[in-house]
């Protein structure tokens, strides 16, 4: 379980004047590594116990800056986001395992980018999207029921992010090729959260030093560019798109140029929609079964939630009717 954490690291400037977050002395660095590489979950969750909601911690030269407290992960994405800058080093990383995209890019760049998937977000296609989310969550559950013993939680929340993720982004299902995709998410996966725990991997990563774990990353990219590459070239066959994130970039044109995206373009933005979609996705509810299981009451109110949902205003599984933020 030591990769589920539901925190945020974030190697961002984050102080305030002279005046940093509270966290561990510089000469902790490396036992804060040994940590850190060994128990990552335990040594964040004790960052969070003993200096609170923003600690600045070290495990290299370049300080961290752990954001579990509601209001600090507000200030850093939303109210002040201007202040976090995306010019740093591990941005720099994420360029080079991903390309420039809508998770890379700041200010105009990010607005224009932003701007071409928006109407993924339109309310109808999200309310598409729900069905197909509820449908496939539905058949899991049953052939859960059909098998009648234990479940792997994780494995199964993977697959069906995945699954998901397959038939939103590509209206494809990807079942069939689950373990390969997921083998080539999880070395780049792992070859993000490496940066943090060995700066030397880091380093390596970064001048492009070849090592067993670069050569696997360069496997996992080249096989994750055929699989998308083939999809963008048999879609562009297709005679009638499906409503998805695929058909979208492929039909966007460049506010700025007129011209239409380059398959390099869709194949940085429609990578990272697949890698930040699906983990982040399993593992936040893998985390949920578990906190409902230890809070039966709130697990009741999910159920009734549930029963109010499907009986009336949700209708056949759309989001009409699903609780608003104000709700
Ligand atoms: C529980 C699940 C998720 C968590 C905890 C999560 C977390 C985050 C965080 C913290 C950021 C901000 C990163 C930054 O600005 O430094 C982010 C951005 C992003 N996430 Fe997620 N995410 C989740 C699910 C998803 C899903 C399902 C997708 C896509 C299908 C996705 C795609 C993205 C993209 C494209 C960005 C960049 C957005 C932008 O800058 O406009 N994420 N995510």
């Amino acid at each position: 379980m030591d990769k589920l954490s539901p925190m945020i690291i974030l190697t961002k400037r984050f102080h305030n004047g002279n005046q940093y977050p509270p966290g561990p002395p510089l000469t902790n660095a490396l036992s804060n590594l040994r940590a850190f590489q060994q128990r990552p979950l335990d040594f964040l969750s004790q960052m969070e116990a003993e200096f609170g909601g923003v600690v600045r911690f070290h495990t290299g030269l370049l300080p961290v800056y752990l954001v579990t407290s509601p209001v600090g992960v507000n200030r850093v994405l939303q109210s002040n986001h201007r202040n976090y800058s995306k010019q740093t080093f591990t941005y720099a990383m994420a360029r080079a395992l991903s390309g420039e995209n809508l998770l890379t890019s700041e200010g105009a760049e990010w607005v224009r980018r932003r701007r071409t998937v928006q109407p993924l977000f339109h309310r109808r296609v999200l309310d598409g999207f729900g069905q197909v989310i509820i449908a496939a969550a539905q058949t899991r559950a049953e052939k859960w029921l059909s098998r009648g013993r234990p479940i792997d939680l994780v494995e199964e929340m993977m697959g069906l992010t995945l699954e998901v993720a397959g038939q939103t982004l590509f209206s494809v299902d990807l079942s069939t090729t689950t373990a390969e995709v997921r083998a080539a998410l999880n070395t780049s996966a792992e070859a993000i959260l490496g940066q943090f725990q060995s700066p030397l991997a880091a380093l390596w990563t970064l001048v492009g030093f070849p090592s067993p774990r670069s050569q696997a990353l360069r496997q996992a990219n080249d096989y994750l560019d055929g699989l998308l590459y083939t999809l963008m070239a048999e879609r562009r066959d297709c005679e009638e798109m499906p409503v998805d994130m695929l058909s979208l970039l492929l039909q966007a044109v460049d506010e700025e140029t007129g011209k239409p995206l380059t398959d390099r373009e869709i194949r940085d933005e429609i990578g990272v929609f697949l890698t930040a979609g699906h983990e982040t996705t399993a593992l936040g509810l893998t985390w949920t079964w578990l906190s409902l299981a230890q809070n039966p009451d709130t697990e009741s109110r999910l159920h009734r939630e549930l029963v109010t949902i499907q009986a009336g205003k949700g209708g056949a599984g759309g989001m009409k009717g699903w609780p608003s933020k104000a709700d």
